[in-house]
């Protein structure tokens, strides 16, 4: 029996370390039998269903694919023309949604970020109410929280470049100035499953953009169940020196929601970026490469290029962020696959 089946994907914190290494094998395998693994029609006349609160470039077209690779089909859905309660709007009850749409589909994946939340932590709660009453599995697509298909593609695309085994490498996770304003989803899926699968992660952000406390709490568990380090620094030199990876990306700080529910978004908005624009130095360049082990560069993409990385360093040599991107694909194939075929 395939003890996968029938299993949520909220975070990669919620699957033991052997279920995230079959899941990476999997797309593995996927990736070097793109079409013609004996999988390749598990999901036969199947449909997966995609609530998207926010845009995207990369989940919505690696599912689509995703999908349609495994035989079966992805439907999109808008929220907001479905008449479905959110965090922010009345409407249908999740457990009636839920229970209607597992008549229908093998499995749902939900997106919600930034501002479609009033507070952090409504985005995560939601996806846990649908995974309460559907009977298929509910797979996050980037929430609040959380984004689990990011940080497999993330390992997988490390592994290509570096080997099977990570451990003792360093990963720099560095918080980069930005326009965007970002949700912490990217950024703590990363942080806990590097640290499950024993990287030593060097947590570092300028003085106010702490992320969850608990979070925070998980991370160093895992480092020291799985015998790496986990740590926090505010000081650049410190952080890129000696990194195998460097992962440079934006995120708000905790007061963003707090502020927009008194003055709104796009004042939260513009709070944001003009504090993360004073932190000059917070963007990943050639120099601060050029302290590193060499390291490899990923991004979870969209790239804020110029804020979060430079050109140089993004198109260069060592950047991974084109085989990443793919590996959302390879990985979701395997979610799929493992979570919602009868295989
Ligand atoms: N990394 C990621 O989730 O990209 P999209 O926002 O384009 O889907």
């Amino acid at each position: 029996m395939n003890s996968l089946y029938g299993k949520d994907l909220i975070t990669t914190q919620e699957w033991s370390v052997e279920e995230i290494e079959r899941a990476l094998e999997l797309a593995f395998e996927f990736k070097e039998h793109r079409f013609d693994h004996p999988l390749r029609n598990c999901l036969d006349r199947r449909t997966f269903f995609m609530f998207f609160y926010n845009p995207s470039v990369r989940t919505r077209q690696s599912f689509e694919a995703a999908a349609t690779e495994l035989g079966g089909h992805a439907q999109f859905l808008e929220p907001k023309s479905m008449r479905l309660k959110s965090a922010k709007t009345a409407g249908e009850t999740v457990q009636d949604a839920a229970n209607v749409m597992s008549r229908y589909a093998v499995g749902i994946g939900i997106r919600i970020l930034e501002t479609a939340i009033e507070e952090y932590g409504q985005g995560d709660a939601l996806l846990r109410e649908y995974a309460q009453y559907a009977s298929v599995p509910i797979v996050s697509m980037a929430h609040d929280r959380f984004h689990p298909c990011q940080g497999l593609a993330d390992v997988m695309g490390m592994r290509q470049h570096a080997g099977r085994d990570l451990k003792g490498k360093k990963l720099l996770q560095v918080w980069g100035k930005g326009s965007l304003v970002r949700s912490w989803s990217s950024v703590q899926e990363s942080i806990l499953i590097n640290t499950r699968l024993g990287m030593d992660v060097t947590l570092a952000y300028p003085e106010g953009y702490d992320l969850d406390p608990e979070v925070i709490q998980w991370a160093e568990d895992n480092a020291s169940v799985a015998g790496g380090n986990f740590e926090i620094v505010h000081d650049l030199e410190e952080a890129y020196d000696g990194a195998d990876f460097v992962y440079s990306r934006n995120w708000m700080t905790s007061g963003f929601y707090p502020y927009s529910k008194k003055h709104g978004i796009d004042r939260a908005k513009k709070k944001e970026i003009e504090m993360a624009m004073k932190h000059d130095d917070w963007i990943t360049t050639k120099d601060w490469m050029a302290k590193t082990n060499d390291a490899y560069f990923i991004h979870c993409g969209p790239v804020d290029r110029g804020s979060e990385v430079t050109d140089e360093v993004c198109d260069g040599p060592r950047s991974i962020v084109y085989d990443i991107a793919e590996n959302r694909l390879h990985v979701q194939k395997a979610i799929m696959a493992l979570t919602m075929a009868h295989i």
